[in-house]
């Protein structure tokens, strides 16, 4: 750097241990108050920020004349003599608060024009202003905390898997398009005319051979890319942490992650989590509350009451239950006074965009009162029976969702019940809940391609029992599959990997799989499974999702330094872009208007 200060420290380093001495700091111009003849400066680096103090008796003429014309976000190099402040300027918030530096040399090294909005960690400005200006987004102090987290988690990541024997492995990002899974995003071969890379959507076909080839443990920090529409939770590039071991089953795997999680949770929040984590099967986290990712910090349970339902004179109900579905309730406790007619309407609206058909209640009021459009469907004995399952109270209101398919019953009450915990403020934000999801079916039914897709992915063992049931009745079988839930997110997810090319043959073909197209598309992992395989299995962490919880963040996007939007553009570099004529006609590519 061309200038004659040498910094000695950052900004919030110095502490009243160094009083006296002096201190040479750099960084941007945080706030600025001028009280004519004393200039006040919060300067700002990544560690917070000191007061520097330009004293009109302190300074000669021009230097002082200098030190007016700072601006906010100017980058500064000031020097002076570290001192205690002044009693009534001392500021019990921050951590330098009680001291500051008398500037006697300084240097503006940088200007800058008024920025589009304020660095501070509550500002009001929409994301695509926020976005478009990242790097000043990325100066406010909550974001740098949020990356440096980022960082520290990743190092934590590094060490542990590295000292439990694992081995980071890069994998390629141009890879080949496979069917499956979301959609790919696609990169053209110049050289190959009209064939396309893929950029993968995770390592899992590499780290598997990686397996085959012997390395027996295998971790990477591995950018992923997904061509799926935006959530708060997901980005079309994410990063995981990816890992995989050979010789092991479903409780290896879970048991080296638990000790990781364990390590993280005391290492950045220095929280102990007893081990072993809890485990719930699928059918358990459905059951209990109508999703695979539950959030287990408030109860709010669903009850099934398909058998008295199947009683009742009420077609929505005992059909419902006929056709081979179920009736199931969520008690919303002590909630009759707090929820007007107009909020119920909402909630049926609501559930409707999980396909449910209604959303059926009773409020039992303090009084004991019964309201209800449905009751006069019932006999007395049938409205007690539900009351005593539900453990009905007065004050609670019941809802209830009645479908043939169990799925949409699951679907609409469990996010019910995920905004009536949050209107009741039901969730205690200082909790952490991890748990295990085991058990998950092999395959969902896909009604859009009419025919079953994998709930993991293809590469996913079945359990071994249930392996005759693979051709003859496929929605029976189970996977050695197991996610990882935090507060009601999914972080995480793998399975024992089928290892034997023969079954792993039989799972593309219930797919609906031909041979030759099974051949076709992943012949590099059969063939390389008949050189000697051994069993294997791993799990990926979504690393954004795991640092936006342990920050308290809302949107993974506030734990990645340069996010996209909600339309996947990038409104700071204005990708994705219009490219020359001359490299379209490289690769042989034309667009059609
Ligand atoms: P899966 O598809 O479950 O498994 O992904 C693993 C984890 O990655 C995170 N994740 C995402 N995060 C942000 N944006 C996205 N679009 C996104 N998609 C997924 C989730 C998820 O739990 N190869 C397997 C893992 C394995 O079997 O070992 C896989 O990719 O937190
Ligand atoms: P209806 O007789 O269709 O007007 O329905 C009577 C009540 O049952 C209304 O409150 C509906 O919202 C509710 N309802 C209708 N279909 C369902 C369903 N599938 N599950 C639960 N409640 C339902």
């Amino acid at each position: 750097m061309p200038s004659k200060f040498k910094r000695t420290h950052y900004c919030a380093q110095p502490t009243e241990a160094q009083i006296g001495e002096r201190v040479t700091l750099m960084g941007w111009v945080n706030k600025r108050r001028d009280l004519g003849a004393l200039i006040f400066v919060d300067l700002r680096d990544r560690s917070g920020v000191m007061q520097a103090v330009f004293d009109a008796g302190d300074l000669l003429e021009a230097d002082f004349d200098r030190a007016e014309s700072i601006r906010s976000e100017y980058v500064l190099a000031i020097s002076g003599k570290l001192v205690r402040r002044d009693e009534e300027t001392v500021n019990p918030l921050l951590p330098t608060g009680t001291i500051e530096v008398r500037v006697d040399e300084f240097e503006i090294i940088s200007k800058s024009e008024t920025p589009p909005f304020e660095v501070d960690d509550d500002i009001n400005v929409g994301e695509s202003v926020r976005y478009k200006y990242r790097y000043i987004d990325l100066r406010r102090p909550v974001m740098q905390q949020r990356l440096m987290l980022r960082h520290r988690i990743v190092k934590l990541a590094r060490d542990y898997f590295d000292e439990n024997g694992f081995i980071e492995i890069e994998t390629p990002t141009l890879g080949k398009s496979t069917p499956e899974g979301a959609r790919d995003y696609l990169v053209p071969s110049r050289v190959h005319k009209g064939k396309f890379y893929a950029l993968p959507q995770s390592p899992q076909l590499y780290k598997q051979i990686l397996m085959v080839s012997g390395f027996d443990r295998y971790f990477q920090v591995a950018r992923c890319w997904r061509d799926e529409d935006l959530r708060a939770d997901r980005q079309p590039e994410f990063t995981q942490l990816d890992l995989e071991m050979s010789f092991v089953d479903e409780d290896d795997v879970i048991t080296m992650n638990e000790g990781f999680l364990a390590k993280l949770f005391k290492d950045v929040l220095g929280k102990e989590i007893a081990l072993p984590l809890p485990r719930l099967t699928w059918k358990q986290a459905m059951e209990r509350f109508g999703s695979d990712k539950p959030d287990t910090r408030f109860s709010m349970e669903l009850t099934d009451i398909s058998d008295i339902a199947r009683e009742i004179d009420f077609k929505v109900f005992s059909g419902a239950v006929e056709a081979g579905g179920s009736v199931r309730v969520i008690n919303c406790k002590d909630s009759v006074d707090k929820l007007p007619r107009r909020e119920i309407d909402s909630y049926v609206e609501f559930i409707k965009q999980y396909k449910a058909k209604g959303l059926a209640w009773i409020s039992l009021t303090a009084s004991g009162e019964i309201k209800s459009a449905i009751t006069k469907f019932m006999t007395e004995e049938q409205v007690q029976a539900i009351f005593e399952r539900c453990k009905a109270e007065p004050n609670d209101t019941l809802f209830f969702v009645a479908d043939s398919k169990d799925s949409v019953v699951y679907a609409s009450l469990g996010a019910l019940r995920l905004k009536l915990g949050e209107r009741f403020g039901l969730i205690d934000e200082s909790r952490f809940d991890l748990l295990w999801v085991t058990d998950f079916p092999q395959f969902e039914y896909s009604e859009e391609e009419n025919r079953y897709v994998a709930m993991h992915h293809p590469f996913t063992m079945p359990k071994e029992e249930d392996l005759p049931l693979l051709e003859s009745d496929p929605g029976k079988v189970h996977a050695k599959a197991y996610d990882i839930v935090l507060n009601g997110n999914e972080i995480g997810g793998g399975s024992i990997r089928i290892h034997d090319p023969a079954i792993q043959r039989r799972m593309f073909a219930a797919l609906g799989f031909t041979p030759e197209r099974a051949q076709e598309s992943f012949s590099f992992l059969l063939n390389a499974f008949k050189y000697g395989t051994p069993p294997h299995g791993g799990l990926a962490f979504g690393l954004d999702r795991l640092v936006m919880l342990l920050s308290g963040s809302k949107s993974i996007r506030d734990v990645i330094a340069f996010p996209k939007i909600q339309n996947a553009a990038c409104p700071m570099t204005d990708a994705p872009s219009f490219v020359e004529q001359k490299q379209l006609k490289e690769l042989s590519l034309e667009i059609e208007d």
